[in-house]
């Protein structure tokens, strides 16, 4: 008769896959987890470490350098002063406008470097160390920029104020594409607002202003 030990040690060997048994395989599997928490845990620990390190800022006002059209600008600003209002109510650069303070008109926009960018929605303090330009930088001493020459000559501007926005995006544009065509100018302008009408002109006056010969009419109309 089959003694009870017998019976017990009948129990399917373990099933060898390669050198590995399935013990030894999930063992394994239990390693490679503990490593990958253990990964995060220390991804994590530097991230706080990094975050204790830093320098809290505010929230009363702090130096704040910046570099605007070639000049330095010393300000002292609460962390929270965006670069709009810096450059509108801490010094006299009203060039920018504000319309909608929620980066949906243009009206605002200047140039960090060669990009165009929203100065409401950054803040002064994140836009030291880089090449700010307004719309009055664009001029040199008394002699309009082609791309404001080309503006006036095309008579692209009816209320004004939407206007600097245009002109640092067109300005842009023709910086990263000194040719571009209609269509790259409607895609260049697509974050400004102009509710009046001149599209057609902003589109000739940036051609006028990058020596393209101006597209046709139906083309340039198409904007709108
Ligand atoms: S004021 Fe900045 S997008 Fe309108
Ligand atoms: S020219 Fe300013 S809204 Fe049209």
């Amino acid at each position: 008769m089959e003694s009870k030990i017998d019976v017990m040690n009948t129990k399917e060997p373990e099933k060898n896959f390669g050198a590995h048994t399935r013990r030894t395989f999930l063992k394994s599997l239990g390693t490679v987890a503990a490593t990958a928490a253990t990964a995060q845990v220390n991804a994590v620990a530097d991230e706080l470490q990094k975050a204790n390190n830093e320098q809290v800022m505010g929230p009363g006002a702090v130096p704040v350098t910046l570099k605007v059209n070639g000049q330095t600008l010393k300000l002292m600003l609460e962390p929270r002063v965006t670069l709009l209002d810096a450059l509108r109510n801490y010094s006299s650069l009203t060039g920018a406008k504000e319309g909608c303070d929620r980066a949906t008109c243009g009206a605002c926009t200047v140039m960090l470097g060669d990009t165009p960018i929203y100065s409401c929605q950054k803040l002064a303090i994140e836009a030291q160390d880089q090449e700010i330009t307004t719309d009055e930088g664009l001029a040199d001493n008394d002699k309009l920029s082609k791309v404001q020459q080309a503006f006036l000559d095309k008579d692209a501007l009816m209320c004004g104020y939407c206007t600097p926005g245009f002109l640092m995006s067109v300005t842009a544009l023709l910086k990263r594409n000194p040719r571009p065509s209609a269509e790259d100018v409607k895609r260049a302008c697509a974050g400004n607002i102009c509710r009046c009408g001149p599209q057609p002109r902003f589109i000739q006056a940036a051609l006028k202003a990058a020596g393209v010969e101006t597209a046709s009419k139906t083309e340039v109309i198409d904007y709108v």
